[in-house]
């Protein structure tokens, strides 16, 4: 399993897999890695937090063997968080970023996945206010804005989300802080500027990298 470069101050793109082709998923996985892209975002819903279904840690679990050298970062949005940490990890994911809406005490599932090696990340839904996440922002390595309500790919960037990410931006450079801050939702070529600008590290991009003839050219025009 690769360790996570978490290094701020260089930004990444992190095609999610959730537009891919899933009939091909493993040629899939291995064109946005030959495309350039900086890590795989991993989308797992149960149908219950969110209303859709896709894949769980079998699927993790084949990626990583389709790019054994490429940074998994798995996004759960389950309702049963705690449940799942140590099969995730077992499987491979990298980084497990969890939604503070489904954790019964969030810092007792930041320290599980800490506790099983894998990097820790938390996340939280656009109408979900800021200060149910900025207490543990000392203890995360990254933290997630949601630009959409989540679910679905291909849905459009709710603009109130670059203010949220400046706010957590402030939060983390006045801190001192090392947690990567990372955005995903309706993230494409023509909104990466400004989304950049707020002061994200890490973008996510589904339909704008597998929607497009070129990926390599979406990941660039993304990256900046
Ligand atoms: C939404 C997922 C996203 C989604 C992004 O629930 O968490 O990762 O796949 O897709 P786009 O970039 O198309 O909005
Ligand atoms: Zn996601």
């Amino acid at each position: 399993m690769p360790k996570p470069d978490m290094t701020p101050g260089r930004v990444r793109v992190a095609p999610s897999l959730l537009s891919c082709r899933f009939e091909k998923m493993g040629e899939e996985i291995a064109a946005v890695q030959r495309a350039g892209a900086d890590w795989l975002h991993f989308d797992v819903m149960d149908g219950h937090f969110v209303p859709n279904i896709s894949i769980g840690p079998l699927g993790v679990e084949a990626a990583r063997r389709a790019v054994p050298d490429m940074v998994l970062d798995v996004h759960l949005m389950i309702s049963e968080p705690d449940s799942y940490i140590e099969a995730f990890a077992k499987a491979g994911a990298d980084i497990l970023t969890v939604h503070v809406e489904t954790s019964r005490d969030i810092r007792w599932t930041l320290e599980k996945i800490r506790s099983v090696g894998v990097g820790v990340g938390v996340t939280l839904n656009p109408a979900t206010p800021l200060e149910t996440i900025e207490w543990v922002l000392g203890e995360v390595d990254m933290v997630l804005v949601m630009s959409v309500n989540p679910g679905f790919s291909g849905q459009s960037f709710i603009p109130e989300s670059i203010g949220r990410i400046q706010v957590l931006r402030e939060k983390i450079d006045q801190g001192g802080l090392s947690a990567l801050l990372e955005v995903d939702g309706g993230v494409k070529p023509q909104n990466a500027a400004e989304i950049r600008e707020a002061g994200v590290d890490v973008l996510v991009a589904g339909s704008a990298v597998y929607g497009a003839e070129d990926y390599a050219g979406a990941i660039e025009a993304i990256r900046g």
